[in-house]
């Protein structure tokens, strides 16, 4: 197959998004709407990449590169047409010949299936339309087929007679078609229709012309579901977390209620992993085989090792990663932290900025105070090491391997290997205070009552 070129139309303000972001800087499942018709596309292993952005949206390009670190981006200054839009991106692609793929910025569901076979059927004829089967044709741009089921033309909704409304037919914007074929006809595109707009969709009359009409592949319209407004940016969400959560239980998890767990479009869920109902995956997690995810919790750029029982009610930030079979319980928080394997930290607990060694137990209550109001500290604990309950690890400070620290000890400094760091004010004991203690309270009570 030949090299394929794709050019992201993302121009549009969304003004009904009400929002000073771009529009397809919005996001869904952790992505933008752009990040994911670029991972789409990113299956076919284009050569070169172009998003044709208007004026003062260096924030889409930014995007585009985060995907494709070589994307370039072509300013599009008016909204004249889709077709005015793609040649924009024109000098972006001088010197490339091939298959040029022309996607919407704001059509994220779309899938490296149909991108796939719509670049083929390009490939083969020299320009395709990727269509579907709309359940309201109204709005979109018609597909006129000829004698031999080939793509003739593409009628826009204000330019159709009534018959060729009555077609359901309809055309999703995404065209690919070679270099070869496509500039020199883009150039000929001229804006005599009812909008006033340089229409994309005019190309495929005129390769028609030319002896080229299009192939036609067909997706369904679910894949071409659009973003304008919030409402529906929530309904590309619920798709994709059907997606998600479908995907991953084929894959071998486990999931006790799917409707109540959100992933990320990057989440990695190995084999045999269990996930309770209402936990939340934030971006760049990693959950290896046969791990536990228990009810209520929220994981954002954490990797759990195998075997590791996470929750309920646990909190995994970013550089959090937990060694194999460990444990992290309930109102547990922990940040930039590794937990050695088979450590555990099952209680009410902040491990931030530290490293755990294995099979070290981190009583109830204990606090890494790893911020001193300007810098963070590291707090390095050793292997099989007790910490007892309600202890505050003041950093920076190291606690050697098989140390002891007695619950309620502040570390202010570093503990040796196998040594007991205590410090807590001596007890004192009174005998029967207690009971004198109510005794006296309630006779005066009850003197007070008789008056
Ligand atoms: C377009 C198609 C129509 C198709 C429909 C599918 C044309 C002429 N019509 O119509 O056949 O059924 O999409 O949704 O192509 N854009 C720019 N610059 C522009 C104009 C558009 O970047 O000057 C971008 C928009 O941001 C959007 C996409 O191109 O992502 C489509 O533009 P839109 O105005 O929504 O086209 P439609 O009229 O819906
Ligand atoms: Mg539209």
């Amino acid at each position: 197959m030949t090299d394929i070129a794709i050019i992201v139309l993302a121009a549009g303000k969304g003004t009904r998004m009400k929002s000073a972001m771009p529009k397809v800087l919005h996001r869904a499942a952790g992505r933008s709407l752009l990040g994911h018709v670029l991972h789409a596309a990113r299956q076919l292993s284009p050569a070169q990449s172009v998003v044709v952005v208007g004026p003062g949206m260096e924030a889409v390009a930014a995007e585009a590169r985060s995907v494709f670190p070589d994307a370039r981006a072509a300013l599009q200054e008016e909204r004249l047409g889709t077709g005015h839009a793609v040649l924009m991106a024109k000098p972006a692609l001088a010197g490339f010949t091939g298959t040029i793929l022309i996607l919407y910025g704001d059509v994220p569901l779309i899938t490296p299936e149909s991108l796939a076979q719509l670049a083929r059927l390009a490939d083969q004829s020299g320009i395709a339309v990727l269509g579907f089967q709309a359940q309201d044709p109204h709005g979109y741009g018609r597909l006129l087929r000829d004698a031999e089921g080939r793509v003739a033309a593409i009628r826009e909704e204000l330019d159709a007679s009534s018959e060729e409304k009555s077609v359901t037919l309809c055309n999703s914007g995404i065209i690919a078609a070679s270099s070869d074929l496509l500039w020199p006809l883009l150039e000929r595109v001229g804006n005599a229709n009812a909008k006033g707009e340089y229409y994309l969709t005019d190309v495929v009359a005129l390769a028609a012309a030319a002896g080229s009409p299009a192939a036609l592949a067909i997706c369904p319209e679910a894949e071409l579901a659009g973003v304008n407004d919030r409402i529906q940016l929530s309904g590309i969400e619920s798709s994709l977390q059907g997606i998600y959560r479908r995907r991953h239980m084929l894959a071998g998890a486990t999931l006790t209620a799917p409707e109540t767990v959100f992933f990320s479009a990057d989440t990695v869920i190995g084999q045999d992993v269990v996930i309770g109902p209402h936990v939340v995956f934030g971006a760049g997690v990693r959950v290896e085989d046969g791990a536990e995810i228990h009810a209520f919790c929220h994981l954002e750029g954490a990797h759990v090792g195998a075997g590791a029982r996470i929750g309920p009610y646990a909190r995994l930030r970013p550089g959090a990663e937990i060694g194999s079979g460990a444990h992290i319980g309930n109102f547990v928080e922990v940040k930039k932290a590794t937990i050695g394997a088979g450590a555990k930290a099952n209680h009410l607990s902040y491990i931030g900025d530290a490293r755990v060694g294995p099979g070290t137990n981190i009583g109830a209550g204990t606090i890494t105070c790893n911020y001193d109001g300007y810098d963070k500290h590291l707090t390095d604990i050793g292997a099989n090491v007790f910490v007892g309950s309600n202890t505050a690890l003041v950093a920076p400070v190291k606690v050697g391997d098989g140390a002891s620290i007695a619950a309620g000890t502040v570390v202010t400094r570093n503990v040796p290997a196998d040594a007991l760091a205590i410090a807590r004010p001596s007890l004192e004991l009174q005998q029967g205070w207690a009971a004198r203690f109510r005794n006296m309270k309630a006779a005066r009570k009850a003197a007070r009552h008789k008056q």
